[in-house]
């Protein structure tokens, strides 16, 4: 019998991302390694509620999901550490926007570029439900079939309950194989 070791969030883990939206003319970039998938057309970034980001996403109904690879993790990181409401964040990484308004990170191996459609309030986190709008991912991470391959773009992973960062690992099986 396992130990019951109470109500935990423990479904790590999971991939670590930068959330981008504009803030006027300029973006500002979160980390964000609570987020998922609803459906085969719906993602879900959640965000804690005093954030500076979450205002910028409602005012332009866009975000980015960036996801990070080892060489931006330090940039990744700080902008986990410091906020918008204080810093100007800005400047941290190079960008191009995205063909529905959101800045994409030049330096992602991939961004998701999302149309806000509903926001899951609860106590003190605002959790995203975005529709996809477009995929963006540089090239050399696409398999001969057009497909992007994990195992090349390696996303480091994130973990709550010690905060650390993982390395993907290696690939074991083929899904629907093990007969
Ligand atoms: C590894 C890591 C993961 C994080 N994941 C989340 C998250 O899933 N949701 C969240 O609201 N904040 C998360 N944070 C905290 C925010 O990134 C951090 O508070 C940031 O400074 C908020 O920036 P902003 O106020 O400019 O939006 C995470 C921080 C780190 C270091």
């Amino acid at each position: 019998m396992k130990k019951n070791i109470g109500q935990k969030l423990a479904l790590y883990p999971m991939p670590t991302t930068v959330i981008g939206a504009m803030n006027g003319d300029v973006p500002t970039w979160t980390l964000v390694g609570h987020l998922g998938i609803i459906g085969h057309d719906r993602v879900m970034v959640s965000l804690a509620a005093p954030h500076f980001i979450n205002s910028k996403i409602k005012e332009t109904g866009k975000l980015s999901i960036n996801l990070v690879d080892e060489n931006m993790l330090p940039k990744a990181d700080l902008v986990g550490s410091v906020s918008g409401n204080k810093t100007d964040k800005s400047q941290v990484f190079s960008y191009d926007m995205g063909d529905s308004g959101a800045p994409l990170i030049s330096d992602s191996p991939l961004a998701i570029e999302c149309s806000v459609a509903d926001i899951y309030k609860t106590p003190n986190f605002e959790s995203f439900i975005c529709t996809i709008d477009n995929t963006y991912v540089a090239e050399e991470y696409l398999n001969d079939d057009g497909k992007i391959d994990y195992g090349k773009l390696k996303p480091v992973l994130f973990e709550f309950p010690t905060y650390q960062y993982l390395k993907t690992g290696d690939v074991i099986g083929k899904c629907l194989s093990f007969k």
